[in-house]
């Protein structure tokens, strides 16, 4: 079976988004790791005076996440899915918060264009077509010094990972989003994040874009060899 992508992705997370919080909120971590993610942003001064964007950012919970460790930043979160857009447009935002909707493979082309000082991108990237592209895409919109955080399922290359991975959604996961009728969007994400780099290559992916001062980091808990944050800088 193909993976989903562009209207067909969009459309599954539109039917996804009215379970999507409750869902991520029973996942061990969810935000936390979310915010320790964008924390390795680094960014000075509670982000005053800074434009960030969050990428893929469906129902604001890693818009919430950058607002923790940059309260003062002006935010813009994009996404493809109107339904994730409009759960996350629900929820209380200061004013320098905004959401745009379109696929990331737009930018360039939206109001979206930054220039930015810093990008979150969180479970985006293994979801669209063309990983390259996006990335160099981000590179572009960034001041030059600008960082990017990427929070992505990436697996370690172990096998028990793999296996622990494999346990978690067929035992859990999967058996829950059927009851709720999005099982080809868990099957997606089943599927992309054992087809997708591992670590190491999404590091050398990164590197090939044209970003510097690579580094991978790990999340603790069950996620450790399964979720990374990825932090680089543009030169
Ligand atoms: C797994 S959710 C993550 C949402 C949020 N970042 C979080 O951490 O909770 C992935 C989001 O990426 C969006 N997305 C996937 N492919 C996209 C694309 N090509 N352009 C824009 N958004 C996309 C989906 O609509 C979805 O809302």
């Amino acid at each position: 079976m193909e993976p989903l992508r562009d209207a067909d992705l969009a459309s599954a997370f539109d039917h996804a988004s009215r379970t999507y919080d409750v869902m991520t909120s029973a996942s061990p971590g969810y935000g936390a790791h979310l915010r320790r993610s964008a924390r390795r942003l680094g960014l000075p001064d509670g982000g005053a005076g800074l434009s960030l964007l969050d990428l893929g950012c469906g129902t604001g919970t890693s818009t919430a996440a950058l607002l923790a460790t940059a309260p003062l930043a002006t935010v813009t979160g994009v996404d493809a899915s109107a339904g994730m857009l409009a759960r996350a447009r629900r929820k209380s935002w200061p004013d320098r918060v905004r959401f745009v909707q379109a696929p990331v493979e737009h930018l360039g082309t939206i109001e979206a264009d930054g220039p930015y000082d810093a990008v979150f991108a969180a479970y985006l990237l293994r979801n669209v077509a063309d990983p390259d592209a996006v990335l160099r895409t981000v590179h572009r919109l960034l001041q030059p010094g600008g960082r990017v955080s990427i929070h992505e399922y990436t697996l370690s290359g172990r096998p028990e990972n793999r296996l622990l991975w494999a346990a978690v959604m067929n035992g859990l996961v999967r058996p829950w989003a059927r009851l709720n009728r999005d099982a080809a969007l868990y099957r997606h994400l089943y599927r992309s994040v054992l087809d997708f780099d591992t670590a190491d290559v999404f590091a050398a992916r990164l590197r090939r874009a044209g970003f510097t001062r690579v580094r991978c980091l790990p999340q603790p808990g069950w996620q450790t060899g399964i979720t990374h944050t990825f932090v680089a800088a543009r030169p």
